[in-house]
Formats: C-alpha cells, sequence, structure tokens
C-alpha cells in the first residue's frame, strides 16, 4: 500500500479553523500529519514568545474589528429575539394543537381578516429592517469616512495568485505574505492605511480579529485601515475564491510596538547580506530562471512575478503560509513546489542535489 504523504500544514488561518471543527480536522487527517504543530487555540505562546492569535471574529484585537463585532452582536440579538419568539410560538401551537385521539374531525374555526394583526405584522418587521439597516450603514460610513491622520503609515497591499505582496512606498520596504505594522494606542491612535489592489483576479483581504473583508479587484484601488490594541500576530486568510491555491493564500499581521516596528523597519531596509559562504548558491540563483519572478536587492535579481527574497528568512512562513519557513521545507518548496502547493505558479527548476543544497544555503543567507 503507497503511504501519502502527510500534509503540510502550518498553524496558521486554515488550520485554526479545522482545530474548531475536531471532525472535519479528523476527516481529513489532520491529527496523523507528522509535520503538524500542536493544535491552535484561540491565543498561542510560540516558542520565541511571540504570541499567534486565532482567527475568531468575536475576539476583534482594535479598530476597526470592534465597531464590527458591536454591530454584529447587535444584529444577533434582534434576530435571536425574534427567533425566540417566532420559534417558541410554532412549538407551543404545535404542542397546543397537535391531534389529540378524542378530535372529532371536524376543521377548527377559521378567522379571515384582523387589521390590528395585519398591521402588526407588516408595521413591525419594516421597523426592525429600518433599524437594522441605519445600524449597519451608519458603522460602514463610520469605519470608511474616517480620514487618515496625516502620518499614518501607508502600505500598499497587491494580491497575486496566490500570495500577498506589501510595499511600504515612504519607507522603501517591499515584503511579502506578513504584513507588518505598529501597535494604535486608542487613546492616540496611529492606524495602517491599506491600498489593496490586484495583479490578476479578484482576491479578498482578511484578517478576522483586525478588520472585516475588502476586496482587491483588477483595476480598482480599495483602501481600508488597521489599529490594532495589541501587539502580537494575527492569521487571516485570502477571502475570495482565486483559483486552485485560494485556500493557501494565508497571511498573518505582525502588530508590533512603535520601537520594535522601527527596528522592524530599519532591518528590512538593508540590502540583502552576503555571505561568502552561500556564493555558490547565490550563483546558481542568478543564472536561472529564479531572477525573472523574484527580486533579491543589492543584486542582479529583480523580478517582480513572485514574493521579493531580500530578507526571505524574516518570515515565518513560505509559499504564503503554505509551511514554516525552515530549511527542510524549504529545500522541498525548492526541488518542486508543487509538493507543498498544488497548482503553485513558480515551477521546479531541475535543479541537481548539490545545486539545490547551494541555492537553499544562499536562501537561508537572506536574513
Ligand atoms: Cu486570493 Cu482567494
Amino acid at each position: 500500500m503507497k503511504l501519502m504523504r502527510p500534509m503540510v500544514i502550518p498553524p496558521f488561518g486554515e488550520e485554526a479553523t479545522l482545530a474548531r471543527l475536531p471532525c472535519l480536522a479528523w476527516f481529513v487527517g489532520l491529527r496523523r500529519a507528522r509535520r503538524l504543530p500542536p493544535p491552535l487555540t484561540p491565543c498561542t505562546e510560540h516558542a520565541n514568545g511571540d504570541h499567534v492569535h486565532g482567527a475568531s471574529i468575536f475576539a476583534p484585537a482594535g479598530a476597526p474589528a470592534d465597531a464590527i463585532q458591536t454591530l454584529s452582536l447587535f444584529v444577533l440579538a434582534i434576530t435571536g429575539i425574534i427567533f425566540v419568539i417566532v420559534g417558541g410560538l410554532m412549538v407551543y401551537c404545535l404542542v397546543r394543537y397537535r391531534r389529540r385521539s378524542d378530535d372529532d374531525g371536524r376543521e377548527p374555526p377559521q378567522v379571515y381578516g384582523s387589521n390590528p394583526v395585519e398591521l402588526a405584522w407588516t408595521v413591525v418587521p419594516i421597523i426592525i429592517v429600518f433599524v437594522l439597516t441605519t445600524t449597519a450603514i451608519r458603522s460602514t460610513y463610520e469605519i470608511q469616512a474616517a480620514p487618515p491622520p496625516p502620518d499614518s503609515l501607508q502600505v500598499r497591499v497587491v494580491g497575486h495568485q496566490w500570495w500577498w505582496e506589501f510595499q511600504y512606498p515612504a519607507l522603501g520596504v517591499i515584503t511579502a505574505n506578513e504584513l507588518h505594522i505598529p501597535v494604535s494606542d486608542p487613546a492616540h491612535p496611529t492606524p495602517t492605511y491599506l491600498t489593496l489592489e490586484s495583479a490578476d483576479v479578484a482576491h479578498s483581504f482578511w484578517v478576522p480579529r483586525l478588520a472585516g473583508k475588502t476586496d482587491v479587484i483588477p483595476n480598482r484601488r480599495n483602501i481600508m485601515w488597521l489599529a490594532p490594541a495589541q501587539s502580537g500576530t494575527y492569521v487571516g486568510q485570502c477571502a475570495e475564491f482565486c483559483g486552485t491555491q485560494h485556500a493557501k493564500m494565508l497571511l498573518r499581521v505582525v502588530v508590533h510596538p512603535a520601537d520594535d516596528f522601527a527596528r522592524w523597519v530599519q532591518a528590512q531596509r538593508q540590502p540583502a547580506a552576503r555571505n561568502p559562504g552561500a556564493e555558490a548558491g547565490r550563483q546558481v540563483f542568478e543564472a536561472t530562471a529564479c531572477v525573472s519572478c523574484h527580486a533579491v536587492r543589492g543584486t542582479g535579481a529583480s523580478g517582480t512575478f513572485g514574493p521579493d527574497l531580500t530578507h526571505l528568512m524574516s518570515r515565518e512562513t513560505i509559499g504564503a503560509g503554505a509551511a514554516q519557513n525552515d530549511l527542510a521545507n524549504l529545500r522541498d518548496w525548492v526541488e518542486d513546489p508543487n509538493r507543498l502547493k498544488p497548482g503553485v505558479l513558480m515551477p521546479a527548476m531541475q535543479l541537481t542535489q548539490p545545486q539545490l543544497d547551494q541555492v537553499v544555503s544562499y536562501l537561508a543567507s537572506l536574513r
């Protein structure tokens, strides 16, 4: 019997969802996957002390997610009351007027037309719909109309099949799949404004604990903002079907305290590290088609179809969250990206085993 290769599931968005559906997780064999880290609880402590937060919409970590939660709870309360009243009346009628053994089989008295009753079931629902609509419009308006403070951080987000590009034009930083932003003190908000564009098909940017979904549409610019009040890592996911690997178009938002964020920016602005031990790998990398899709700042590699690799090793994942960014997975990925992410647009470069080792050691030097 041929054993299936264990699925490599990262501790991110989809697993966080699956971890809450134990039967489904069991069904897809998640529990048996050998490289699977322990299931994510809503808040997991990482080995390095970082918190990785789950993806519950009921645990907002700042604006605008908290406004969305307030609205959701309000709508849930009203619809819940309607459900209890309607369901309760139905159960009462089913029990109270059920068929009994001593029924004489005659039709009960029929009532036709009642102005008060008809007025009530017309006017009350209209009022309910009016209240729900106006509160939703008000929340939407308050979120969308919030003007960016003059010194707010601006990030350009570009959706690609199947990864996220993050450009910080004012800071001269380009990275992928892991968005880094500063924490925003609710007393003095420092929101991050995202301009969302797509390089190919429609995607949707969604980090449940930070904000609602925003579509990422070709030939259009959408704007959204994030103002998380707690630092940590928040998982997210492309929320619009965009092709084969839509499910592995994961994203993470790393929220730093202000000084930490400044340090991250400083490190990202540096050109690629030059490591004499990785020269052979660099030559292989630059001699193959890698350079037509990937950029490594300070070298001849300047492609833009794939993620910028200048500081590849500063990212926790590869393949937009398809796997943890470690040497074993990196080697697997370069050897044949389709193994970790079937349908991925990055081809296998047909490197020999020694070339593969050299390229991986070069990539590992990109800190
Ligand atoms: Cu991108 Cu779904």
